[in-house]
């Protein structure tokens, strides 16, 4: 998907096969459309009284009108002037592409992001519009034995008319929205790829591909031989489970000095104020979770194919910040393994000891999320991070928290978790924070190791961070557990990209 910005202020001359003008709540037109409508002879506003409520995200698509060059004007519904914010602004840009790709239309021109909204900067309307777009050209037909060439968008190109004035900001919020958009699709891609394509080794082939592509990116995949020699005993243990082979894989974005880009050059001076250490995330990557001997029931265990998507929002969020050549070093660690019943699969009872010389009574071998983090928790302890984020969908006692809507938070450092939160709201990808209070380590006692990997069934998804913490004193840390946000069931079964636009919003506010 290609955007860029277009200054005119002759609207109705426009040559496009659709032009998106909003309108609100009560027949109030937007700027964009009373220019239309001016050139129209007062048809749009009568269409609009006639028949158009302007539910937010709602499109009336209104062909050959009179005066008019753009084959169809689509109108869009805004709702109601007052209540209007960013989200309804994604809905409108988001219906819109959608009635496009309905159209099979290959090209299109948007008003929406330059209405005159308060409060919203263009870059920050601009880069909501690019994601939206984004997300609703979206298209899954990797494993169709024959794919339906008519089902797959050709809308290839939004332009989004600007006044002259705010051209860079359009453009710049154009470009940071498109290459969140395309790290989003990566991230869906492989989160929807099924358990027997998308396998350890095929993570790692991903990120070897991420860095013949974009060359600012290094990449160093380990196999087990590698894996053993670490010390990662709790890692090992859940892989050792599964014949397929496990991956360690480390990606590195260096600070300056990448790219030839403008960001590059004015971040010289930037990173030796900054030179802090880089940021690192940390994806769980389990490619498939059966639970292991503690076995999950049988209804919709297929989606636990999804148990990737923490590490497949590491390598989306890197796609995207190597695409906008960020100026300080980020490092990803993806622990990638499968979780199966076998006769070397972990049981109930065992004890394993983790790279961090802690040993773990593994009393539930379906919480082996946090068994794959917490040797790369630990392995990040090389890297001196200023800053580390793991991502991962840890627990089932998440979704019951917080559902679809957010994504858990947990950190004991505030000033890390309200930049993780501000990123959240501005991104649309929003994340609300939960407590790790000491108290609630309590419950990961064991008898006969230093912890336990299951704290009982209180708080699940607390204690399933205060797990993680103990594996991560050396840097100021936070966890973002997206069992509810990484994907949808149902009929609109599907990855959704989360946590890429919260990820790399942060690393541009950042920067
Ligand atoms: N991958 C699951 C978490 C999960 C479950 C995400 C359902 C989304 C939907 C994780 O490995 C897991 O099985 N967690 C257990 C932990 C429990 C045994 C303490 C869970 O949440 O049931
Ligand atoms: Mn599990
Ligand atoms: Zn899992």
């Amino acid at each position: 998907m290609e955007f860029s910005t277009q200054t005119t202020a002759s609207l109705h001359q426009i040559k496009t096969s659709a032009l998106a003008v909003g309108v609100y709540a009560d027949g109030l037109l937007s700027p964009a459309a009373e220019l239309v409508d001016r050139a129209a002879n007062a048809a749009l506003r009568a269409v609009v009284k006639a028949e158009f409520r302007a539910r937010p995200g709602s499109v009336l698509v209104l062909r050959n009108l009179p005066g008019v060059s753009a084959q169809r004007v689509v109108l869009v519904g805004l709702g109601k002037r007052e209540e209007y914010s960013a989200r309804v602004h994604a809905a409108a840009e988001q219906a819109f592409a959608a009635a496009c790709v309905s159209a099979q239309l290959t090209e299109a021109v948007s008003t929406l992001a330059a209405l005159d909204i308060p409060d919203t900067p263009l870059r920050a309307r601009a880069r909501t519009a690019a994601i939206a777009a984004g997300s609703a050209t979206y298209h899954y037909d990797a494993t169709f034995g024959k794919p339906d060439r008519d089902a797959r968008p050709k809308l290839r190109k939004i332009v989004q008319v600007v006044e002259r004035a705010d051209t860079a900001q359009a453009q710049q919020g154009l470009r940071e929205g498109a290459a969140i958009a395309r790290g989003m699709e990566l991230t869906r891609t492989l989160g929807n790829l099924p358990g027997n394509i998308c396998t350890p080794t095929y993570l790692g082939d991903t990120a070897k591909k991420l860095a013949r592509e974009f060359k600012s990116i290094k990449v160093e995949v380990l196999d087990r031989k590698q894996i053993e020699a670490l010390g990662m005993g709790s890692f090992l243990s859940v892989a050792r489970g599964s014949d397929e082979a496990p991956r360690f894989i480390v990606l590195r974005h260096p600070g300056t000095g990448a790219g030839t880009g403008a960001a590059a050059k004015k971040a010289k001076g930037e990173a030796a104020k900054t030179a802090a250490g880089p940021v690192v995330l940390v994806g769980k990557g389990i490619t498939f979770d059966s639970g292991g001997i503690s076995i999950k029931p049988a209804a919709t265990m297929d989606e636990m194919k999804y148990d990737m998507c923490g590490a497949a929002s590491v390598l989306g969020t890197f796609r995207a910040l190597a695409e906008l050549e960020l100026p300080f070093e980020v490092v990803g660690l993806i622990a990638a393994c499968e979780n199966m019943p076998s006769g070397k699969a972990n049981k109930p009872g065992d004890v394993v000891t983790s790279m961090s010389g802690q040993t773990i009574e593994i009393l539930n071998t379906d919480a082996e999320g946090r068994l794959v983090l917490c040797d790369a928790l630990t392995y990040a302890e090389r890297f001196k991070p200023s800053a580390v984020i793991d991502i991962a969908t840890l627990t089932g006692a998440c979704v019951v928290a917080l559902g679809g809507v957010n994504t858990g938070l947990f950190s004991k450092d505030d000033a890390l978790a309200d930049a993780l939160l501000a990123a959240g709201r501005q991104s649309l990808d929003t994340a609300w924070r939960l407590p790790l209070d000491d108290a609630y380590q309590e419950q990961l006692k064991s008898n006969f190791a230093d912890i336990a990997n299951i704290g009982g069934p209180q708080a699940g998804a607390v204690t399933a961070a205060c797990f993680l913490s103990r594996f991560t004193k050396a840097y100021p840390w936070a966890h973002l557990d997206i069992a509810g946000t990484a994907w949808k069931g149902g009929k609109d079964k599907g990855a959704t990209g989360r946590p890429v636009p919260l990820l790399t919003q942060y690393l541009l506010d950042r920067a």
